[in-house]
This record gives structure tokens, sequence and C-alpha cells, in this order.
């Protein structure tokens, strides 16, 4: 069917060569007559002069000499497309492996391994995780640092193409680090949106369809503040409304840090607050709340706390919380695992699909760094002789936690490998308990 815009008020057909985004129609149009609206393979698409093209791109892109109007997508065709890349990032079970470690994060982690704190090195270990076999039956989006996406293989290939092509939808981190938060002693707040917008469209420009920004919360004496929480909120709703203008994905981390003899109740207390918060500022900045993804700390008593809760009661705890603080219209959460040993963070995962997955509005999923890749990296210690049974040590994680999203994982998997049955969903209500 020929597309029609109108023009005054009339219906005019009109020609569109989509590979030069140029167009062409009987009647002359006057800079009055834009935006003109059309609908083409039911998308809807407004189309520009020139003049005003360039005033409303000014700031994201170079104009590329055109003596016809351009033609891009409007805002309704952009939420679609978010929309679905979270779900795709939630679909079959699949979940996220964060490899964003920042050079002097990553570097540590080799350091206590003895790996060379090389960028040589950092390539090679990344490679070994994108070139993992099979990795996309379990994995469906990884989260890259801006070393780390802009590298390539060994032979060259780029290591967005690596991903791509193993149906993964490639992220990619965009704060700068939390830093000490001025007058707030204890306390961080997260940097990095000074020249975001022209780092995020370079990102999408690379690929990248999603991104995650991480807030650290301390719990402690006297902390959390109100003063820090909301500045990191804030921070984190900015954040999200410009991933969304550029068309990415946000993940939205704010995280309560494990470290310290707090009980499971005061960082549920504490959590609740904070994505009370966060929710908050998402909704003024005017966040579609569709087309972003939460990344939250499971509800955990802190490491020095002398009573460490039993894995049901984690789940408790963490469900509780979200139920209260997360809105339905968020298509899913994807924990990050914190410094818990990958067992845990699979058994806690599990037991929250098995007790609740049957009543809860989003998915449930894991975006986990160390839970994934610590056995891996441990094993891999820089040798290339160890590589495969690296990615075997990889892989088996990613099936783990990709059982755990069923409620199918058991701590007999770690050693004979086979899921139990799924016990998530209807024949899991016997084993709801209202928290
Ligand atoms: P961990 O799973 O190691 O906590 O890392 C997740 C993450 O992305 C931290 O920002």
């Amino acid at each position: 069917m020929t597309p029609e815009i109108e023009v005054e008020g009339r219906k005019t057909p009109f020609e569109l060569n989509w590979e030069h985004l140029h167009w062409r129609c009987s009647e002359e149009q006057k800079e009055s007559d834009f935006p003109l609206i059309t609908v083409v393979d039911g998308k809807r698409y407004e189309l520009y002069s020139d003049e005003t093209f360039a005033e409303v791109e000014k700031s994201k892109r170079a104009i590329i000499p055109n003596p016809k109007p351009y033609v891009r997508p409007t805002d309704c065709t952009i939420s679609q497309e978010l929309i679905s890349t979270a779900r795709a990032l939630f679909a079959n079970d699949k979940g996220l492996l964060a490899m964003d470690e920042s050079n002097p994060t990553c570097n540590k982690r080799f350091a206590v391994l003895g790996i060379p704190q090389t960028e040589q090195a950092r390539r090679a270990y990344r490679e070994l995780i994108i070139t993992t076999p099979s990795l996309g039956d379990c994995i469906s989006g990884v989260i890259l640092y801006d070393e780390t996406i802009r590298q390539t293989k060994n032979d060259g290939t780029p290591f967005v193409k690596v991903i791509t092509d193993a149906g993964i939808i490639p992220g990619i981190k965009v704060d700068t680090g939390a830093k000490k938060m001025a007058g707030y002693p204890g306390e961080k707040i997260t940097e990095g949106l000074d020249g975001l917008r022209g780092r995020l469209e370079e990102y999408f420009e690379m690929g990248a369809r999603f991104a995650k920004w991480r807030a650290v919360i301390a719990v402690g004496d006297g902390i959390p503040s109100q003063g820090c929480i909301e500045a990191n909120a804030q921070a984190l709703a900015r954040y999200a409304a410009l991933c969304q203008e550029a068309g990415l994905v946000p993940v939205v981390e704010p995280e309560v840090l494990m470290e310290g003899a707090h009980t499971l109740d005061r960082c549920r207390e504490v959590t609740e607050e904070v994505l009370r918060t966060v929710f908050d500022r998402l909704h003024k900045q005017r966040v579609m709340i569709e087309g972003m993804v939460l990344k939250p700390n499971m509800v955990l008593p802190g490491l020095a706390c002398l009573e460490q809760n039993p894995v049901d009661e984690v789940a408790d705890a963490t469900l509780q919380c979200l139920l209260r603080a997360v809105p339905a219209a968020v298509p899913g959460i994807a924990f990050l695992s914190g410094g818990q040993s990958a067992e845990l963070a699979s058994a806690r995962l599990n037991a929250m699909n098995i007790r609740f997955k049957s009543r809860l509005p989003w998915a449930l999923a894991f975006s986990f760094a160390r839970a994934i890749q610590q056995p891996a990296l441990e094993i891999w210690r820089g040798e290339e002789s160890n590589l495969l049974q690296a990615q075997r040590a990889l892989y088996h994680r990613a099936r783990c936690n990709r059982a755990a999203r069923r409620g199918a994982y058991d701590t007999a998997m770690e050693t004979n490998g086979s899921e139990s049955p799924s016990r998530s969903g209807s024949s899991a209500k016997a084993l709801v308990t209202t928290p």
C-alpha cells in the first residue's frame, strides 16, 4: 500500500527511500506543515523539514547533508523497542551475565589469583567468557565495560559481533563509579551523568541495547541517610531517562551492601526505603517503567551478622520487600549477587521462584557477576591450558541459575548436573507462605 501523509488536512501519497531516508510527495510543504505524520508497516513516523530536524537533532548526532527531509522514529517506536528489549532479557528463563568490572576492580580480582593486570589479560579473560559454547542457552544479555565493548577476539572479530552472533544482547555499564559523598561520611554517590547523553549515543551505535548504573547504599550506625538515598535515586532516575531517550533499556541497580553486622530485618527496611525512593524519582523523571529492568540486592543479613538466616527466610524477606515497593509494570527483576557464594545465590533465587513465582507480576532472574564468573576465574588463572575447563565452569553456573529461575535448581545439580523437576508455578502453591 502506498503510504500517505497529511498536508494541510489532505491525505497525500508519498514515496520513501528507506535506505537514504529521502521522501517525495506531490504537495509542496511549508516549514509550518511539519512534522508530517505517517504510518508504515505499523510504525508511526514523524517527518521533519531539514531545518526542524537539524534543530531537534542538533545536540545529538552529526547531520548528514541531505536535500530532502529526514525520517526518524517517533517516541512511540522507541518505546516499543525498549519494551521488546526488556522482555527479551527475561525470555526463556534466561538471565544476565555482568562482566562489566572496571579495570581497577578486574585487576584486583586478577591480583588475588596471580593473573597479570594488563589490558591483554583482561581481553583474553573476556574472550573466554563470551566464547563459552552454548552460553546463549542460559544468558540473554551481557553487561560490558567501556574497554570491553571496544575489544575484539584474537582473530579480530569485534566482541559485540561475537555476542550478538551467540543470540545475546550486549549491554554496557555507563556510570563512572561510586565516590565519597561530600558531607556524608561513610556514604557514596555514583557519578557519570556529565556527558552521558553523548556516550549513550555512541554505545547505541556500537550495538548496545541496554545499560547499567549502580548506586551503593551502605548500612551502619546512622546510615544510610535520607540525603544519600535521595541523591543516588535522583542520579539513577536521570540516567534511566537519558537511556530511554537513546533507545537503551536502563538497568537500574540500587545495591544495599552486605558489608556490616546488620540483621535481615534491617536490610529489608533499608532496601524497601531505597526502592520506594528510586521508583518515586523514576516516576518524576518520566521513565517508562515497562521499558526498564530493576537490579536490586537480595535482602540478606550483613556478612558480620551473627544470625545468618536460612534460604527460605531470605526468599520471604526479599519478596515481601519487593512486592511492597516495586510496581507491577516492571517487566523483570534481575538480582546482583553482591559477594554471596555462587551456590547460595542460585539456591536463594531458586527458593524465591519456588515459593512465589505463581503470584509475581514480574519475572525474577539474575544479573550476577561474581556468582557466575568466580569459579571459572579461579580455574583459568590466566593459563590458556585451563580455558576449556573454565568455560565449562562458567556454563555450569549459568545453567544452575537458569534452573533457579524455573525453581528447578538443586544442590545435587552441582555434582550430577541434572535439574530437578520444576517446583515453581501452580505445583508450588502448597509451598507458598505469606511472609
Ligand atoms: P555481583 O553479582 O558480583 O554483585 O556484580 C553485579 C554487578 O553488576 C555489580 O554492579
